[in-house]
């Protein structure tokens, strides 16, 4: 922590990280404390009664039953960066106690809000035009709250840069960060990460979403914006990889010049290194262009049919033992898709991991696939269907199992999410959470 101080304070001044901006000073680095002011001037606006910054919030136990004498910064989040955060109070939250919880609103966040996440192909030319609109600015706006993580060399502190990214683009680094290798004892370990193969994978797709969806209110002050989601059951092909819709795709398979997206280049592309985070973060050149090439790979011939969906509903099991790629008649993994749907026993490539691979391109490249928009629509279909297990179900966070996976204990938190939400508190219905999805072709 000294070496990483220094650095940035010799070189970067002030620096800012999701990280909220105002806990990466040196200050707070120095403090381990991400305790920011509120508009009362007060930390977590303790003044006003909305909060209080506190040691350990966070719900992790620094020692358990695991070895862990490794380093690998993401683990035990937040705690290598932070042990003291905002507690919030009441139906209080954000990193320093200034918004409401999600599915709350009002100066007091006491009164309820839920939004409707709509298929694509019901919302209007007016809202498709103005969904197009946001994403457009939340590419190019920088974000106030919060910075990202680079470095060419995760073994090297000192290396570390907290660097200003666009609001989209925090959100595609989000999912970028929490998918590189482990850094066990110096070596990596490719078989983990922190969202997927285990049972975190649907509420920490979940949260990003929800994360995104309040950015973009915040952006726009469209309270009322809900991601719109992309119901691929069935489709011949991918219907909405349009101009009007996500985008055609050129000859070379990058996005049509006529395409709403042409022109957006991918964060963290280019240097798909372990031992590096983003290193290509502030350099506009290093980075390539969208692209997508639906149904061209021999992996991933068609989409997922109606029946794929009905079979991943039927297992009742959130999630079964060893809570990796492996588990059998899990509801995780076969929706995540490494499950044959209908047997429940067959290892192979379903659902949620079909659909990357059949879109192919910046989809196709896991750890930088949220850079590309259809991203968000292909995962808030995926939440649906987790949806409606949960409503089937009747799931509750007791459903969510202790595992061995790194990060993806029940009562661990998210990584890397500020503040603290625990895994198992996604398995809720989404209405507490502040939406709701609109029914379309029967589900
Ligand atoms: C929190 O919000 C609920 C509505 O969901 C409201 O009934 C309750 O009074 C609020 N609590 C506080 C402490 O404001
Ligand atoms: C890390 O290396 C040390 C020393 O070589 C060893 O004792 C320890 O078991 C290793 N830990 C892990 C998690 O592999
Ligand atoms: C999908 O298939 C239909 C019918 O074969 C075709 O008309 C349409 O152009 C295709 N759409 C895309 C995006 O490839
Ligand atoms: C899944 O977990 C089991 C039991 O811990 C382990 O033997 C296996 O190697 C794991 N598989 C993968 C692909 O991680």
């Amino acid at each position: 922590m000294i070496t990483l101080c220094t650095f940035l304070v010799l070189f970067l001044g002030v620096i800012h990280c999701q990280f909220p901006r105002s806990c990466t000073t040196s200050a707070a680095l120095r403090s381990k404390t991400c305790c920011p002011l509120w508009q009362d001037g007060s930390p977590c606006g303790s003044r006003s009664g909305r909060g209080q910054c506190r040691n350990n919030v966070v719900f992790t136990p620094l020692v358990s039953g695991r070895v862990r004498q490794f380093y690998d910064d993401r683990l035990n989040w937040p705690r290598f960066y932070f042990d003291n955060t905002c507690k919030c109070f009441g139906n209080f939250s954000g990193y320093n106690c200034g918004q409401c919880k999600y599915g709350h609103t009002g100066a007091e966040c006491d009164r309820e809000k839920t939004v409707e996440r709509k298929e694509i192909r019901q919302l209007s030319l007016m809202e498709r035009k103005r969904f197009f609109s946001y994403l457009a600015l939340a590419k190019t706006t920088k974000s106030a709250d919060f910075v990202v993580l680079s470095t060419g060399d995760r073994h090297h502190r000192d290396s570390y840069r907290f660097v200003d990214a666009t609001i989209f683009d925090v959100f595609a680094w989000i999912h970028y960060y929490s998918m590189k290798p482990l850094l066990v004892n110096g070596t990596f370990d490719f078989s983990t990460n922190y969202a997927h193969q285990g049972p975190a994978f649907p509420g920490w797709h979940r949260l990003g979403l929800m994360f995104f969806e309040r950015e973009i209110q915040l952006l726009s002050g469209d309270e009322d914006f809900a991601i719109p989601y992309y119901d691929w059951r069935g489709e011949k092909n991918c219907s909405i990889c349009t101009n009007e819709f996500l985008g055609a795709s050129n000859v070379q398979g990058f996005l049509d010049d006529g395409s709403h997206f042409a022109f957006w280049k991918s964060m963290c592309s280019g240097f798909n290194y372990a031992d590096a985070y983003c290193q290509t973060a502030g350099d506009e050149c290093q980075r390539e262009r969208l692209h997508r090439k639906p149904g061209s790979d021999p992996r991933a011939s068609s989409l997922p049919s109606f029946q794929d969906v009905e079979d991943t509903l039927k297992w009742r099991d959130f999630d079964t033992a060893p809570y990796n790629t492996t588990s059998r008649r899990s509801l995780r993994s076969a929706l995540e898709g490494f499950l044959g749907p209908s047997d429940g026993t067959t290892l192979g490539r379903n659902m949620h991991n079909l659909v990357h691979i059949y879109l192919g391109g910046t989809m196709s490249q896991v750890t930088i696939s949220s850079n590309d928009p259809i991203f968000l629509l292909h995962h808030c279909f995926v939440d649906k269907i987790f949806e409606e297990w949960l409503q089937r179900y009747n799931g509750t966070p007791d459903h969510y199992p202790e595992n061995n996976q790194f990060g993806q204990g029940p009562n661990e938190c998210a990584t890397p999410y500020f503040p603290c939400y625990r895994n198992k508190d996604f398995l809720c219905s989404s209405s507490k959470l502040g939406y709701k999805f609109s029914k379309y072709q029967g589900m």
